[in-house]
């Protein structure tokens, strides 16, 4: 299987803009460049295999073929024994129409009633699992797996967190995802051992760099920042977005409308007061206003 060398472009099979800018912020201290396949007018294809790495294969293959370079694509969801893997592949259908989870997550406790699978004593058993899969033009692929493993409450607990976080208490912990801090969800998360995995195995022999350019262009990158501010929705991802930010300065701060600190402070006093009162305060609002004081005049 080769393996990924500082400087190579990497698709990232996504048409995900914030995805796509948080994969690149992982990946920018290695010296790798991620470019999303909706930038290079990629389709999406349509995800018809029934297992998790099956579709990961499906979407990196298409974008490895495409683009001609190394794919990186990823599936994830909740996987409940009693339910033979179920709502697995399809977690985020449970949660259609409307993408709503609340919904999803009493489909997953009343399919389980309906089995007699549900009792306080031995609570049911599930896992979310993460998928990475890495694939090259010429046909190789490999790929990198987490999971954590854990029981499912009911009623749900905790506002934090996305999908089924707020009813899945990882083993070891008596919180549900969705009542933890996002640092602890991430400790452990699947997400998080898929790319351990990923960097353990596919970068093998690339040291990170304390501070190394991401080689993403000559052109500042506002419609990804953009993206990234308006999709996060953790304090994590806001310390990511910061860093990204620096970066971006570093390397583009001739493209910022207000690139020195007094101008860049009178930018943010704009902003916060062009902006309506309806933007309730959240990480994400710190990060648009960031932004805007790059920007605003
Ligand atoms: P996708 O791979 O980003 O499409 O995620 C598929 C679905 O799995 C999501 O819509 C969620 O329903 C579920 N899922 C994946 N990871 C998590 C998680 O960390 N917490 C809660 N739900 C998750």
């Amino acid at each position: 299987m080769q393996r990924l060398r500082k400087g190579t472009r990497l698709v990232v099979a996504s048409h995900n803009k914030g995805k796509v800018w948080e994969i690149n912020q992982l990946l920018a201290p290695y010296g790798l460049e991620a470019v999303s396949a909706g930038e290079l007018g990629l389709a999406e294809p349509e995800e018809t295999e029934t297992t998790f790495r099956g579709n990961a294969l499906i979407k990196a293959r298409a974008a490895a073929e495409g683009a001609r370079l190394p794919a990186l694509a990823d599936d994830s969801g909740l996987e409940v024994e009693a339910l033979d893997g179920a709502p697995g592949v399809y977690s985020a259908n449970w949660a259609e129409p409307g993408r709503d989870f609340g919904m999803a997550m009493s489909r997953v406790h009343d399919a389980l009633e309906r089995k007699g699978a549900w009792s306080s004593e031995t609570p049911p058993k599930a896992n979310f699992i993460s998928v990475l899969c890495l694939a090259w033009p010429g046909g190789e692929y490999a790929f990198y797996e987490g999971r954590v493993h854990g029981h499912l409450v009911w009623p749900p607990r905790g506002g934090k967190g996305f999908g089924y976080d707020p009813m899945f208490v990882p083993d070891g912990a008596a919180q549900t995802f969705g009542e933890m801090e996002p640092a602890g969800k991430y400790a452990t998360s699947h997400r998080t051992r898929a790319f351990a995995a990923f960097k353990r195995d596919a970068l093998e022999g690339i040291e990170p760099a304390v501070s190394v350019s991401t080689g993403a262009g000559a052109e500042r990158d506002l419609a990804g920042l953009t993206a990234a501010a308006h999709g996060l929705s953790t304090k994590d991802e806001l310390v990511t977005f910061v860093a990204g930010l620096r970066r971006d300065l570093a390397e583009h701060g001739s493209q910022w409308e207000n690139s020195d600190l007094p101008r860049f402070l009178t930018g943010l006093e704009a902003w916060l007061a062009a902006t309506g009162p309806t933007d309730e305060p959240r990480w994400r609002t710190l990060a648009k206003a960031l932004l805007g004081g790059s920007t605003h005049k």
